[in-house]
C-alpha cells in the first residue's frame, strides 16, 4: 500500500486525484500541505489530513510518497527536505529552476537511498506514442527533421508562470515536456541547440520560444511553443528519407504519407505555378503517393504511478530517470544560454 503527500494543493491536485483514483487499490492521496488556508479546506473537504507547515507535515509519517506540486521555485527545497526526511519524492516537472539545482536534488536521491522521479506525464500522451510508435517501426524511414509543437491563441500566460522569479515561461512550462518527449524518443547525443525566446505580450517571461536541437546523425528537431499563434500549426510534422507524418492536435487526427514505388519511373515535368515554372517543387500526381493511417495505441496516464510504485516495491526500473531529467534539463539551460548570447551552444 502506498500513499501520497501533496505539497502544494493547487490546480495540479485534481488531476493527481484522479490518477490515483485510476491506479485503485494500493494508491490513495492521504494528505497535504498548503500555504494557503483555502486550499488546505479544500483538501480536508475531499478527505485529506492537511498540514499548514512543512515541518508537521513532514513529521507525520501519513505517507511514504511526497508530490512537489508548488510553483517551481520551492521544488528543490521541498524535494530535498522531503527526501532527507525519509520520503519518496516526485516532482512536479519543471523538476527545477537550474541544472545547479537539479543536481543538488540528485545528490539528495543518492544519499537518502530514496526514488526520486519527476512527473513527466507527457510521455504518455497519446499523440507522442503515436509518434514514437511510427518513428520506431521505420515506416518513415531515417528522419530528418522531426517539428513538435503547441500553439495556444489566448496571448495569456497565468499566474506565477508570468514571473521568472517563480520559474515562469514557456520553456519551462510547456518546453521542458516536448523536449523530454523528444530526448525520449531520440536517444542519440544532442550535438548543438540553438534558441529565440519572445516576450510577446508577457514582459518577464518568454511566451514564445523556438528550438533547434541538432542530433548527432544530422537529424534536426524543431520544438515551438507560442501563446498567441492566432492560426495554429500542427502539432507533429515530420520528414523522413521514406514518408511524412502529420499530427494535426491532440485528437490524433492525421496521416502518414509514403511514395509508391513506382514512382521510381515516373519522371518529373517542369509544371507551371501561380510562382512561374517549377520541376522541384511541382506537387505530384496523386498516384504517386500512399496515404496510411496512423496506429492505434492504448495508453494510460496512470502508468506513471504504477511505475513509480513498482519502482519502489523493487518490481521494475524507473520509467521517468534523473539521469534523462538531467539531459532534458542540459538542453533548457542550453537554450537559455543560447538566447542571452545569439549562437549555437555545442555539447
Ligand atoms: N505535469 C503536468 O502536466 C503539469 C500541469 C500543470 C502544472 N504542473 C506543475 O505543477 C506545479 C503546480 O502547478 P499548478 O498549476 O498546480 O499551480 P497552482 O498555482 O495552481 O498551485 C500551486 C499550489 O502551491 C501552493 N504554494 C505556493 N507556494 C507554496 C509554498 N511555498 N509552500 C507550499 N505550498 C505553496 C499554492 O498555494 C497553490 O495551492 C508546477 O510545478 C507546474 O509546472 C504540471
Amino acid at each position: 500500500m502506498h500513499k501520497l503527500g501533496i505539497i502544494g494543493y493547487g490546480g495540479m491536485a485534481g488531476y493527481h486525484h484522479g490518477q490515483a483514483a485510476r491506479v485503485g487499490d494500493g494508491f490513495s492521496v492521504s494528505a497535504a500541505f498548503d500555504v494557503d488556508p483555502e486550499r488546505l479546506e479544500l483538501a480536508r473537504a475531499n478527505g485529506l489530513k492537511t498540514y499548514d507547515t512543512i515541518g508537521n507535515f513532514l513529521a507525520s509519517r501519513e505517507f511514504d510518497i511526497v508530490l512537489v506540486a508548488t510553483p517551481n521555485n520551492f521544488h528543490c527545497e521541498y524535494t530535498i527536505a522531503a527526501l532527507e526526511a525519509g520520503y519518496n519524492v516526485v516532482c512536479e516537472k519543471p523538476v527545477a529552476m537550474s541544472l545547479a539545482e537539479l543536481d543538488s536534488m540528485i545528490a539528495a536521491s543518492k544519499r537518502t537511498g530514496k526514488l526520486f522521479s519527476v512527473h513527466q506525464n507527457r510521455r504518455w500522451d497519446e499523440d507522442y506514442r503515436i509518434v514514437r510508435e511510427v518513428l520506431k517501426s521505420g515506416d518513415l524511414g531515417k528522419p530528418y527533421t522531426i517539428e513538435s509543437r503547441v500553439h495556444g491563441q489566448w496571448g495569456v500566460v497565468h499566474g506565477w508562470r508570468a514571473y521568472k522569479v517563480a520559474g515562469g515561461g514557456m520553456l519551462l512550462d510547456w518546453g521542458v515536456h516536448l523536449i523530454d518527449q523528444m530526448l525520449d524518443m531520440i536517444q542519440e547525443p544532442v550535438k548543438s541547440v540553438y534558441a529565440r525566446l519572445i516576450s510577446v505580450r508577457t514582459e518577464d517571461v518568454d511566451d514564445y520560444f523556438k528550438l533547434l536541437i541538432n542530433f548527432e546523425s544530422g537529424l534536426v528537431a524543431q520544438i515551438e511553443v507560442g501563446t498567441y499563434c492566432l492560426d495554429t500549426m500542427p502539432r507533429w510534422y515530420i520528414n523522413g528519407d521514406a514518408g511524412s507524418l502529420r499530427i494535426q492536435s491532440w485528437d490524433c487526427a492525421g496521416k502518414i504519407i509514403k511514395a509508391n514505388d513506382r514512382v521510381l519511373d515516373w519522371e518529373p515535368v517542369i509544371v507551371q505555378t501561380k510562382a512561374g515554372p517549377t520541376r522541384t517543387m511541382a506537387p505530384r500526381p496523386k498516384e504517386t503517393l500512399t496515404e496510411k493511417e496512423l496506429p492505434k495505441v492504448e495508453t494510460d496516464w496512470a502508468d506513471y504511478y504504477r511505475n513509480v510504485m513498482a519502482a519502489i516495491d523493487g518490481r521494475a526500473e524507473l520509467i521517468v530517470k534523473p539521469e534523462q531529467v538531467r539531459r532534458v534539463f542540459r538542453v533548457i539551460e542550453a537554450a537559455f544560454e543560447s538566447d542571452r548570447t545569439g549562437q549555437s551552444v555545442i555539447f
